[in-house]
């Protein structure tokens, strides 16, 4: 197959590129393709023609974007526009990254959010990165939207963090009002490949690994599994800000998104658990 990946640097993108190896690859980031350029983004496309196009580009940074401007609106609804367009006129499949940020994050922490629940964000990147949803839906027929939380893999991610700090300190306060699914990136990497191999019906799936948990019971997940002394003590979010005196975009209290989708699609979803432990043996860490 051959597959165009946008922000193909990106941390996600180094996990799809490896799950996709053997596939013809076209690896673009922003600075060889702009996703923000539409002329840019319909020259590629129609100059490579893929069957599909991975978009692991994005504006990330959550408390940045609250500030950061305009920028975070071309980037995550404006590129995802171009990129549907381009994909319509090439008779291409587009693969798009969304997140629990679009929903409001305080559903009853006994539910969890299926796709078509009401949107609410409530912050500049979930905004932004919702309007990227309904450019999709607005352009092309023919797309995938996955939509995923907490991730980490090969990048600064919040597994990489604790593991700093378990090392160095021999306690630490961890909020514990947050509930969702820490995610790695090489089993959302595979849930994308899958569908595109198994060609599973377009549309939009919630996509992260199975259960639900706090951060602070994911650090002691990690710490166990390293085999970290440290003690965490677990905090509110309010409590948080103020001992380290952030400012922060708001936090989602609940994350939870359901899998059903995905699963009645005929993709297996591992556990947190199990993805947590494979990825520190593959960082030495276990
Ligand atoms: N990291 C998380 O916890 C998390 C949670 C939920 C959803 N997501 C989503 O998952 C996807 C992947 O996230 P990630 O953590 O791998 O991101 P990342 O920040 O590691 O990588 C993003 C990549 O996009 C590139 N990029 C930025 N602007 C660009 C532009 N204008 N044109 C082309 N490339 C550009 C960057 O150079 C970078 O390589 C994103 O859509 C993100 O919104 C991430």
């Amino acid at each position: 197959m051959k597959i165009l990946v946008t922000g193909a640097n990106g941390m996600l993108a180094k996990s799809v590129r490896k799950r996709l190896e053997g596939n013809e690859l076209i690896c673009t980031d922003v600075e060889d393709l702009d996703i923000t350029n539409e002329d840019d983004v319909l020259k590629k496309v129609a100059e490579v023609k893929p069957e599909y196009i991975i978009n692991c580009a994005a504006y990330t940074a959550v408390d940045k974007a609250e500030t950061a401007g305009e920028i975070v609106e071309k980037i995550n609804a404006d590129g995802p526009r171009n990129l549907a367009k381009a994909a319509k006129e090439n008779d291409c499949v587009l693969v798009h990254v969304s997140t629990d940020y679009v929903f409001g994050g305080d559903l009853d922490v006994e539910k969890d959010y299926k796709e078509d629940d009401p949107k609410a964000p409530v912050t500049a990147y979930g905004i932004t990165k919702l309007k990227g949803e309904e450019a999709i839906e607005a352009n092309t027929d023919k797309y995938y939207i996955f939509r995923t939380a907490w991730l980490y893999g090969d990048g600064n991610n919040f597994v990489r963090t604790m593991l700093k700090l378990g090392d160095t300190k021999d306690e630490i306060s961890v909020v514990n009002d947050q509930h969702g699914s820490p995610t790695y990136a090489e089993d959302l990497a595979n849930f994308i490949a899958e569908a595109i191999e198994k060609k599973i019906p377009y549309g939009v799936y919630n996509a992260t690994n199975e259960g639900y948990t706090t951060w602070f019971d994911f650090t002691k997940a990690i710490f166990e599994d390293a085999g970290i002394i440290c003690k965490v003590n677990p905090v509110s979010t309010e409590k948080y800000i103020e001992m380290m005196k952030v400012t922060q975009a708001k936090r989602p209290k609940n994350s939870q998104l359901s899998k059903d989708k995905l699963k009645n699609a005929g993709i297996e979803v591992p556990e947190w658990e199990d993805a947590l432990k494979r990825y520190l043996k593959a960082e030495g860490r276990m």
